[in-house]
């Protein structure tokens, strides 16, 4: 070809100048194209709260359950004390359709999740679901891998309102990109739907969650038992402690999860999920039951619905609380609340009773100052007092308490 020797410069070169100049300045002119930022999503500004199939039911879960629930919280002042997603885990799933349409198991869901989810709403409630990152789920169902959008649309349409999304099977996906990519998918159906990451911690999610999602898990997964750890199961006291560093991280709209409550499911003593429930609390974790809702016994709903304590979990400062004393078993924890008082919790980890102190020093104000200590589990004042209070905390137990200068 003649002109295929000839510079792009020589061509410019042929060009009537003013025209060159011309379009010279237009491009300066025109802003160069910017990578879209990421921002969050705008939900959940206190950390969500409602119930979760798995503790309880695990692969056992059906309609008739999630009915019952949802029928029990719109009664039994679940509903109106906060609990709003009714959240369906793992293995509601059947297969995909002929065109990748996920369906779900129609014997443990007969009317479909679009019926289930029109009757949660008219309950007054939210719906959530779960899937997977990896290909399949935790427990074998069909994962979203190379699902992603589809899935988001049929969640959307379904009516869905929360996601959990898991991290089985997902070979050597990177973490923050599977996350992203099922994040932007959500956000272009153009639903709010609240966004939970569950890799478990283990690639720091509290580093890069903030404009993925609205919680993300920190450690394993929990077991109804007060400490310890059985393979990736992990007792309360050994959340708490992997979950307690992470505070800088958590604020609204972006919570760090250590997972579901165990409230109720038989594995603790009643002591034990007070504790249990306060720690979740101070650590404004979010507040989702774990256990048979519509079969709970008086004891139990006393601990789910302590409006006392969901006030300190939904203090719209958002601030995670600090362990601000650490003396072996005797522990001092303390988060500052929106209207200036501080919530604090004396947590003996220890076998017998013991007296617990805490200077006003400790949870920044000064020991001149008097304030009005109100326990929150008793409900009841413990008077005004000057630079300090202390109290006898029960055997794997706490004491809550709202100090108010
Ligand atoms: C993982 C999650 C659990 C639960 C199960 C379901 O273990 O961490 O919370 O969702 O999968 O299979």
């Amino acid at each position: 070809m003649q002109r295929a020797g000839v510079s792009a410069a020589a061509l410019a070169l042929c060009l009537p100048m003013p025209l060159l100049a011309q379009e010279t300045a237009d491009a300066a002119a025109q802003p160069a194209a910017k990578a879209v930022e990421r921002t969050e999503n705008g939900l959940a500004r206190t950390p969500p709260m409602g119930w979760n199939s798995w503790n309880k039911f695990a692969c056992n879960v059906n309609e008739a359950i999630v009915r019952k629930t949802a029928d029990a919280m719109s009664t039994n002042g679940m509903r109106d004390a906060g609990y709003q997603f009714v959240v369906i885990d793992d293995c509601w799933h059947g297969e995909r359709d002929d065109n990748g349409f996920i369906q779900a198991d129609g014997k443990r869901f007969p009317s479909g999740i679009k019926a289930l989810s029109d009757y949660i709403h008219s309950k007054g409630l939210k719906l959530g679901i779960y899937s997977d990152a990896g290909r399949q789920t935790c427990g074998g169902r069909p994962g979203s891998q190379g699902h992603e959008y589809q899935d988001a649309i049929t969640y959307a349409r379904w009516g869905v309102d929360y996601l959990k999304y898991d991290w089985c099977n997902t070979g050597t996906r990177n973490a923050q990109e599977a996350y992203t990519l099922m994040a932007d998918a959500l956000r272009s159906t153009g639903r709010d739907i609240v966004f939970s990451l569950c890799e478990w911690g283990n690639n720091d999610p509290w580093r890069w969650g903030v404009t993925v999602g609205n919680l993300w898990r920190t450690t394993g997964d929990i077991m109804d038992r007060w400490d310890g750890q059985h393979k990736y199961s992990l007792g309360i006291m050994t959340i708490v402690d992997r979950n307690a560093p992470l505070y800088p991280f958590a604020g609204p709209g972006h919570w760090n999860d250590p997972d579901m409550l165990e409230v109720g499911n038989g594995g603790m003593t009643d002591t034990e999920y007070r504790a249990h429930f306060s720690l979740w609390a101070m650590m404004a974790a979010p507040l989702i039951a774990g256990n048979d809702i519509d079969a709970m016994d008086e004891k139990t709903r006393t601990i789910l619905l302590n409006k006392d304590v969901i006030a300190i979990d939904q203090d719209p400062l958002g601030q995670q609380a600090q362990r601000v004393r650490d003396d072996g078993d005797k522990e001092v924890w303390s988060r500052d609340l929106a209207d200036g008082g501080r919530a604090v919790l004396l947590l003996n980890r220890g076998p017998a009773p013991a007296t617990i102190k805490v200077d006003w020093s400790e949870i920044g104000y000064p020991n001149s100052l008097r304030a009005d200590v109100r326990n929150l589990w008793t409900h009841r004042s413990e008077g005004r007092k000057r630079g300090s209070y202390a109290a006898s905390v029960p055997s794997h137990g706490v004491v809550m308490v709202r100090v108010q200068p």
